[in-house]
């Protein structure tokens, strides 16, 4: 998009976090546009949701739920606001996100910089948009019952949220992965299941794709066991394929072009593992409709991305979806439904 092509030099030239709060600021300034129309091919209802393109934005670009009417607007087909946690916290100190553009690729470790829940709830709650925002939550920091945090998020943020992912994947906050260990994914299920409200948001998992190989199937077998109605494959990655970029020894999740192969490899295990029992939602790495269509004939049911936005802009939803509508049409399929898992 033109707009972008003016906008993009001033971002790199800005730190990384400084670019994405101007970018915030300046799509607030913005006036909201419609959505735009989707090939029909395109529409899909995944979890009970009317979804009207496949191509989402994932969590992390609007942790504070600032604007996601702008970003359907902009073309994404669903928005995944947060992570939110239930109270404010600052994050990591900084320098805390980073730019590998010969790598196409991003680390950060934020930690949940958020304003908490209250602030995410009165946002969305004046947000008219009949599109599909999803809530991301996650625990504080500093909490001392992770669990807690999690029915917390699920029963403050569910009445403004069309559906609601709980983020047990983020490599940036002490333990939290370790709820992905099968006596803790237990526990926190149970909990999570206890406080959803009967007719309430569907309820996706996020994971990480650091797992262990007999994870993926242990994990499909407890998110069908207590109700889960998605999952999303992948976080960020604190494995380091090689890089050539100088901040490529930072710490922190990876993210981008480094992350496609282990994201579509995790998602295989993912389809392998549920044969098709629990829809998929596809996220790592992807940055072409090429990238969507292999995620979608690999299992997904719909993908999100973040990072190649960052370097392509915007427009990169609205292009993905006009190009999987031409995949879709050159290899004979009436909609997105009938090629998820179609590599089989
Ligand atoms: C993220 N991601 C993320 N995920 C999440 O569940 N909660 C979060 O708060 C964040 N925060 C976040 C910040 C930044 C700067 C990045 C780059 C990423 C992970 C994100 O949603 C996605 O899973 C990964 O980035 C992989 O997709 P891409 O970026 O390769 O398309």
């Amino acid at each position: 998009m033109a707009l972008y092509r003016l906008f993009r030099p001033l971002a790199f030239a800005l730190d990384a976090e400084a670019a994405h709060r101007a970018t915030i600021a300046a799509l607030k300034l913005m006036p909201t546009r419609h959505p735009p129309r989707f090939p029909d091919s395109l529409k899909s209802t995944v979890a009970g949701l009317n979804f009207p393109s496949p191509v989402g934005l994932a969590a992390g670009f609007d942790k504070d739920a600032e604007v996601p009417a702008e970003m359907l607007g902009l073309g994404f087909g669903f928005v995944e606001v947060g992570t939110v946690t239930p109270r404010p916290q600052a994050g990591n100190p900084k320098p805390r996100l980073f730019r590998l553009q010969s790598d196409r690729a991003v680390i950060n470790r934020l930690g949940f910089n958020n304003r908490g829940q209250v602030a995410a709830f009165e946002r969305l709650q004046r947000c008219s948009h009949g599109g599909v925002i999803g809530v991301n939550v996650g625990a504080n920091k500093d909490g001392s019952d992770r669990i807690a945090d999690f029915v917390a998020g699920v029963s403050a943020m569910a009445s403004v949220a069309r559906y609601l992912t709980i983020n047990v994947s983020s490599p940036n906050t002490p333990g939290l992965r370790g709820l992905q260990d099968e006596g803790a994914l237990e526990e926190l299920l149970t909990a999570v299941r206890g406080a959803r409200l009967v007719g309430g948001p569907p309820i996706f998992l996020k994971v990480a794709p650091d797992l262990g190989d007999g994870d993926p199937a242990r994990i499909v077998r407890a998110a069908l066991d207590h109700g889960i109605d998605a999952l999303i494959v992948a976080n960020t990655t604190s494995s380091r394929p090689p890089l050539k970029s100088k901040y490529s020894g930072e710490s922190g999740g990876l993210s981008g072009e480094p992350l496609k192969t282990l994201a579509l490899d995790t998602l295989r295990k993912f389809r392998a593992a549920s044969g098709g029992d629990i829809p998929l939602i596809g996220v790592g790495g992807i940055a072409s409709a090429d990238d969507a269509w292999d995620r979608i004939r690999a299992g997904a049911s719909l993908v999100q991305l973040y990072t190649a936005m960052v370097y392509e802009g915007p427009g990169i939803a609205r292009r993905i979806a006009r190009g999987l509508a031409q995949r879709l049409q050159r290899a004979g399929f009436a909609n997105i439904a009938e090629a998820v898992g179609s590599e089989a």
